[in-house]
């Protein structure tokens, strides 16, 4: 199974910084990703369509949205559908992001709703969990990262392709403070989740991948792509130029 690489640019370019970032990334690849690697992006909304035609220079590239709404269409002010994503380009969304649940004030409750709905849809999701420090430090991590596993996965559509679900792990302390999670820390959080996921997904767990991200960087990647239950990497920061990106897309 190739391991997934996925660029979150959060609320980061213009249209023309993001075709002109792709068609760097584009030179860097000679248009083409590593046949191992599954490669996507998630610009904001404003330049999904930019980066979706930009993004067919490169063989393969995905486009993917940051967030979706849990209904079709309809009186939700500010709010974007999954169908009216599709229409950009996008084949795949985020949900649950730290930044969602603790700045905007996410619940489980509508990270679960935004993830089925988005599956059941016709998008392949990227659910995100994580621990805060605080919840760390009291020991919290296993009931954290199992209460928000649970939740997020709690009325996912039959059938399912576990393929089309990805977890991403992201500790809370780790995104954006150039504090990466060690290499235990990675491997104990990974393993807690592929043993939740093994009661939800059953006998085909692992084709369910698992990523990690927080301050992922070319220097720290390939190690953590190295380990154990470890399918990928969600990076931020990094990812916004196309040097680092492809540095660690080829890592
Ligand atoms: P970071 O962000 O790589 O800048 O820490 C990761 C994320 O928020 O997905």
């Amino acid at each position: 199974m190739q391991q997934i690489i996925a660029a979150n640019w959060k609320m980061f370019k213009n249209a023309t910084e993001a075709r002109s970032m792709i068609s760097e990334l584009s030179k860097e690849l000679n248009g083409k990703i590593p046949e191992n690697r599954k490669v996507i992006i998630f610009p904001p909304f404003t330049v999904l369509e930019a980066s979706f035609e930009a993004g067919k220079e490169i063989d393969g590239l995905c486009i993917g949205a940051q967030d979706v709404f849990p209904a079709q269409e309809g009186a939700y002010t500010g709010e974007i559908s999954p169908q009216m994503v599709k229409d950009c380009g996008a084949t795949w969304a985020l949900t649950g992001h730290s930044e969602r649940r603790h700045v905007i004030g996410e619940s489980d409750t509508l990270v679960a709703q935004k993830t089925s709905f988005a599956l059941a849809s016709g998008l392949d999701v990227i659910v995100c969990i994580g621990e805060t420090l605080e919840q760390r430090e009291a020991g919290e991590l296993y009931d954290v990262l199992a209460r928000q596993l649970h939740a997020a996965l709690v009325k996912l559509p039959t059938p399912l392709n576990p393929e089309c679900i990805v977890i991403a792990y992201e500790p809370v302390w780790a995104i954006g403070t150039g504090k990466t999670a060690s290499t235990y820390d990675i491997i104990e959080a990974h393993a807690i989740i592929r043993e939740h996921l093994k009661n939800i997904i059953g006998v085909s767990v692992f084709e369910t991948r698992i990523l990690y991200g927080g301050s992922v960087k070319p220097e720290n990647a390939s190690e953590i792509l190295s380990l154990d239950n470890v399918d990928g990497l969600l990076v931020g920061g990094a990812s916004l130029k196309a040097d680092s990106f492809a540095k660690i897309l080829l890592a």
